[in-house]
């Protein structure tokens, strides 16, 4: 089996918003838990409170991984930091609160963890996000760790997340690989194409790693699947269980 381009810091496997098979997502728990099962990198989701803060979170709505309901965009910070997203999961995690960016950064340089984040705009805030989200990263990312990838399925959050920060690395993600790929790519200038595993053929890896571009796929929980798709030449895989994965890290 080939093993994943070394000429990357990105390693081969990624916690997809933290180790979400086993704590509740992007959580300070989630990270936490990534590390401890070995993860190198993590990856997460990130959404702006109404009043313009930076937090962790996949859905629009809060009713799924959170004990409020509604839109999280029509939250202030200091009325999401109420709600608990840590017992719909487990009620080992009660009392886990919505981590900002800045709290998450700093679990990440006390773990000495890499990140993937993902700019997860609400509806209508593409460029506001993009542009607050990599201008935070600009000023604050932890100086121990390696430069983060940026990624979104955004191409307006993309585009602003490169107006302000121009050299950070960025990924567009895509469910299917849509036949424009590269077109995109150079117009966002990413260097890396994040897509659903599902949908991935064979050829379409191919044409992309002999473009140049590196390309990854979420969300991979088998290590037969994960193998596979390193045999196709995907550079990396992100993962719920990152223990499943170990022997590819
Ligand atoms: O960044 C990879 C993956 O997280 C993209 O999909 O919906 O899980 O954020 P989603
Ligand atoms: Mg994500």
């Amino acid at each position: 089996m080939e093993k994943p381009s070394a000429s990357s810091a990105i390693p081969c496997v990624i916690a997809h918003r933290g180790a979400s098979g086993h704590a509740p997502e992007n959580t300070l728990a989630a990270l936490r838990k990534a590390a401890e099962l070995g993860a190198i990198w993590v990856e997460f989701d990130v959404m702006l409170s109404r009043d313009g803060w930076p937090v962790l979170m996949h859905d629009d709505d809060l009713a799924r991984t959170t004990d409020g309901r509604g839109p999280l965009a029509e939250m202030s910070l200091s009325q999401l930091r109420e709600l608990d997203v840590g017992r719909w999961f487990s009620k080992v995690f009660a009392g886990e609160r919505i981590p900002t960016l800045k709290e998450a950064l700093a679990a990440l340089a006390e773990l000495g963890l890499g990140a993937n984040i993902e700019i997860k705009p609400t509806p209508g805030r593409e460029t506001e996000t993009g542009h607050t989200v990599a201008a935070y990263l600009a000023e604050a990312w932890p100086s121990n760790l390696p430069q983060p990838l940026l990624s979104s399925f955004s191409r307006e959050a993309l585009a602003a997340a490169r107006g302000v920060a121009e050299t950070a690395p960025r990924a567009l993600l895509v469910n299917r690989v849509p036949s424009d790929w590269h077109a995109r790519l150079i117009e966002l200038d990413c260097g890396a194409l994040h897509c659903n595993h599902r949908f991935l053929k064979r050829e379409k890896a191919a044409e992309v790693q002999e473009a140049g571009y590196s390309l990854r796929c979420y969300t991979v929980n088998s290590a037969a699947r994960a193998r596979m798709l390193f045999d196709w030449g995907v550079d990396g895989v992100f993962t719920d269980y990152p223990d499943r994965l170990r022997s590819f890290v």
